[in-house]
């Protein structure tokens, strides 16, 4: 692999995938391709572009001729994480799911034909199988039955990525993956929420009873396995990963709560998200039968760390919280398109 494309590059996992791709694949050349909505933050791809080979592109996936000089240039491989990603914000308004989650995809996999690559991975979401009950597990055989319009959207685009497999041969890869946690995650989901409100002295809203369960898993397992799928499953397949870490909301809220020195009065019970997902459990069984793949990062060891990442980058967060983030990009380039090298500095 020479070049490859990563869409959402900017976001918490494509961002995260970005430094371990350097990390691991320093001689890949890395074209990341991200509109910067509000989610996407340049400043989460700071350090990594002083190196020669990393290129940021500010455009949007369903913007067909910003993406074309990329693919025209010769891709070995696409790695789309560009996503509405937020299942509450997909109940208050779905238009822009369908947009970038849908219409964004069948952009690219259309690219794709024209300008063959070698490997076209979209990275998806366990939620595309809908809720289980108190026992079972999902597996890649799951039928698919989303119940937000956000797994809606991302369930379609998986049924467009396989379609463009079996009508064209499109050399695709599907990955779906349980919740994620670790640095640079946006403060809208459930663990950088919770930690940064405890620390800005505030409580924090559980939804329901709290005892929605979920998969987690640290995002540095979820990058090195996407990069184990995309260097060695067979193409046209399908792979679950997880964290075989099965957590309710409320255990994850005390364990931050004691993380953080913090008394059960921080806890505010609030009204449920409406079609709250009861469960989510992957079978990861296949991903590690055939590419010896399993996640290695304790969620206990994990969750601490991440309290301690965010502990150290206040700065990062509040910028976040305040909204400031969203000039970062303009204050260090001016607005325009292709940006050669990011920002200096990590934070990490
Ligand atoms: P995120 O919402 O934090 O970031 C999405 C990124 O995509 C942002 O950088 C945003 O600027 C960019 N983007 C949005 N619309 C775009 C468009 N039209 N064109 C170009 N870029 C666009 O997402 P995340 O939580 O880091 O998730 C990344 C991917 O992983 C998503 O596809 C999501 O469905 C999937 N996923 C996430 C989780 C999780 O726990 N966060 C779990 C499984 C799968
Ligand atoms: P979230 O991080 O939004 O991820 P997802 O909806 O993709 O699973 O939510 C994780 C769980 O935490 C989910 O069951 C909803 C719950 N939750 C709360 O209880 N309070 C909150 O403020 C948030 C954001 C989530």
């Amino acid at each position: 692999m020479r070049t490859i494309l990563i869409t959402g590059a900017a976001d918490f996992i494509g961002s995260n995938f970005v430094r371990m791709m350097r990390e691991k694949r320093p001689d890949v050349r890395i074209v990341a391709f991200d509109a910067l909505t509000y989610a996407g933050n340049l400043e989460n791809l700071a350090g990594v572009s002083e190196v020669s080979g990393f290129q940021f592109v500010r455009g949007d996936i369903c913007d067909a001729e910003a993406l074309r000089p990329w693919f025209e240039g010769g891709l070995d491989a696409v790695v789309n994480f560009a996503a509405e990603s937020r299942v509450d914000r997909s109940i208050l308004g779905a238009q822009e799911f369908v947009r970038t989650n849908v219409v964004g995809v069948q952009i690219l996999l259309d690219l794709a034909r024209q300008f063959p690559v070698k490997r076209f991975l979209q990275v998806s979401t366990d939620e595309v199988y809908g809720s289980l009950g108190p026992t079972g597990k999902f597996m890649e055989t799951t039928p698919i039955a989303p119940s937000s319009p956000y797994s809606a959207s991302k369930a379609a685009a998986d049924l467009l990525v396989h379609s463009y497999h079996h009508t064209f041969g499109l050399p695709t890869l599907i990955t779906r993956c349980s919740n994620n946690y670790g640095p640079y995650q946006f403060s809208e989901k459930l663990i950088p929420l919770f930690v940064t409100n405890l620390l800005a002295g505030q409580k924090v809203p559980v939804y329901g009873d709290g005892m929605n369960v979920r998969d987690w898993i640290h995002v540095r397992d979820h990058c090195e396995a996407i990069l184990v799928v995309l260097e060695k499953a067979s193409l046209g397949s399908v792979y679950n990963i997880g964290g075989d870490c099965e957590v309710p909301n409320i255990e994850i809220t005390r364990q931050l709560l004691r993380l953080l020195g913090r008394d059960g009065s921080f806890i505010q019970y609030v009204k449920d998200r409406p079609g709250h997902d009861r469960r989510y459990a992957m079978d990861i069984s296949r991903i590690e039968r055939d590419l010896g793949w399993r996640p290695r990062i304790a969620f206990e060891q994990g969750l601490s760390d991440t309290v301690e990442w965010y502990k150290r980058n206040e700065d990062w967060w509040t910028r976040i919280k305040t909204g400031d983030y969203l000039h970062y990009y303009d204050r260090q380039y001016g607005v325009g398109g292709v940006v050669e090298a990011a920002a200096a500095g990590s934070r990490s």
